[in-house]
């Protein structure tokens, strides 16, 4: 498959600059900006991009690619602090400027390659503190705007393209055709990354690993499609288990048992432990301890099934390429968000080989390939739902009771939203419970009973969030519905906070 490799600088835009370019079916590769030769010559990359960053280039510390990076002789794209660090590095020179951030014209001077199909202006996203004054020799300006006298540079001798705005982000006109430019026409790329060919290439190359695999089933799509691709394999020496920890919601884990059985031929184990996470949840209240909890009793269960049922050489994960960014694992500046479990968090005996088919997708690409796959509709518009279950939904302690009214009463929620054709524009819509009460009147008796808080949130990635501004007509119903057919429910309440500073979950 032909490659692009992004050189990772530090900029938020970094991975856009990847997701542009599968857009067009040319796989493409976020890697540490420091990457040495030797590995990205292994790569075997048909060009190189480097993203944009927060530093400036005339900061003695500031990142810089591996020296003979331009001697490789491939085609080079710098993008914001790439085309800065490109000026640099052939003897232009780049000066703080004023800030130039937001929308600018850029008036293209020669539109023969890179800035091909362009016209004579397209609208440019600039974010940035420095600029190039003066270009290297053997660099033409290809493109400039009102204070960027070098916002584009090209030495097409040695194909190497420097641009000061970001195509990659959706404010730029036509930034794709710009990417697609230096990709295809400059790189000569070809267009072989499809969903097709990953399937047959990951299924080609984990047909090769021997002895049998564990893969844990949550039923969301991730896991789903990793377990998929593994049976393809490998058949039989997959095994699949399904924990069903009495914390999904309602009728969840018959849900996914039968989804499993009827559709896929994979071996396939449900383990109903909903006695022994409750047990375990009695009389603890603190947040932070039930999902502790939680997440020692799957390994516990795995445990024991690993040992009944193993040996196992391979542990199978739903990872995520994002994922393996943010934990840091590419070591590129962007790095060390976050720990995420799936990758840096295994417990020690565990001791197999991690199995990530998914490691290089983003979340979109392995929708796409759950549906090559047949995995349904249904399963696919689901809405997140945290590991640790209903146990962060439940407020206090985990308790029969509470379980039942959460889990009917974010049924009620969901089946109205999906009636009022809503349920798949909001990215989460779920009923919490707590300890508190209040009073109501059943018949024409006094009753005392739960406060139900309905949350219903708006979001692109879950990192952020706007509460939903649900018509007050599905909020009546909700409500009424939730006072009638919960029982212990007296009254509803509808959040109305949004992330930050609230979070998604109440815990
Ligand atoms: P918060 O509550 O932090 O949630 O705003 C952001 C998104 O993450 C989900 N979430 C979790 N997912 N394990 C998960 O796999 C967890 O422990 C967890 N906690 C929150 C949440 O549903 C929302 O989509």
């Amino acid at each position: 498959m032909d490659k692009i490799v992004v050189l990772d600088f530090g900029s938020q835009y970094s991975h856009l600059i990847c997701r542009r370019i599968r857009e067009f079916s040319v796989y493409a590769e976020l890697v540490p900006f420091d990457i040495s030769l030797e590995e990205l010559k292994k790569l075997n990359p048909k060009g190189i991009i480097f993203s944009g960053g927060p530093a400036s280039v005339y900061n003695n510390d500031s990142p810089k690619p591996k020296t003979g990076i331009f001697d490789i002789g491939l085609p080079v794209l710098g993008i914001c602090y790439g085309h800065q660090l490109i000026v640099n590095n052939f003897g232009g020179k780049v000066k703080r400027a004023n800030k130039e951030y937001g929308s600018s014209s850029l008036t293209v001077d020669n539109d023969s390659d890179l800035l091909f199909g362009m016209g004579k202006s397209i609208r440019a996203w600039m974010s940035h503190g420095d600029a190039a004054e003066k270009i290297p020799d053997g660099f033409d300006i290809i493109g400039h705007t009102e204070s960027s006298h070098a916002a584009a540079i090209a030495n097409k001798q040695k194909l190497i393209y420097g641009i000061q705005f970001h195509p990659e982000v959706v404010h730029t006109e036509k930034g794709t055709e710009i990417l697609r430019n230096f990709v295809i026409n400059i790189c000569r790329a070809k267009q072989d990354w499809t969903i097709e060919n990953f399937i047959e290439t990951t299924v080609t190359e984990i047909s090769k690993i021997d002895g049998n695999v564990l893969c844990g089933i949550s039923g969301g799509v991730d896991s789903t499609v990793t377990a998929l691709l593994i049976q393809k394999a490998i058949g039989n020496r997959l095994k699949c288990v399904f924990v069903d920890n009495g914390l999904l919601r309602l009728n969840e884990g018959q849900e996914v048992e039968t989804m499993f059985k009827n559709n896929f031929a994979v071996n396939f184990t449900h383990i109903n432990a909903k006695e022994r996470f409750l047990e375990r949840l009695k009389g603890i209240t603190d947040p932070e301890q039930k999902r502790k909890i939680v997440g020692e009793e799957f390994v516990q269960i795995f445990t024991e099934f690993a040992e009944k049922n193993g040996p196992f050489k391979w542990l199978a994960q739903g990872t995520l390429y994002p994922d393996v960014i943010e934990s840091g694992v590419s070591k590129g500046p962007a790095s060390v968000i976050k720990t995420h479990h799936n990758v840096g968090g295994l417990p020690s005996w565990f001791n197999m080989q991690v199995l990530e088919p998914l490691r290089f997708l983003y979340k979109d690409e392995v929708r796409k390939v759950a549906r090559a796959l047949g995995v349904s509709d249904k399963l696919l518009n689901r809405h997140p739902f945290p590991g640790p279950g209903l146990a962060v939904r439940i407020i206090g302690e985990v308790t029969e009771k509470k379980l039942q009214i959460c889990k009917i009463a974010s049924k009620i929620v969901e089946d109205e939203l999906v009636a009022a054709n809503l349920n798949d524009k909001v990215w989460q819509a779920y009923a919490a419970v707590g300890d508190d009460k209040a009073v109501g009147v059943v018949g024409d008796e006094r009753k005392y009973g739960h406060i139900v808080t309905v949350r219903v949130v708006d979001s692109i990635d879950g990192m952020t969030a706007d509460w939903t501004r649900l018509p007050a007509n599905i909020l009546e119903k909700i409500s009424n519905r939730i006072t009638n057919e919960v029982e212990d429910a007296v009254w509803v309440s509808y959040v109305i906070s949004s992330k930050p500073p609230a979070t998604i979950e109440p815990q």
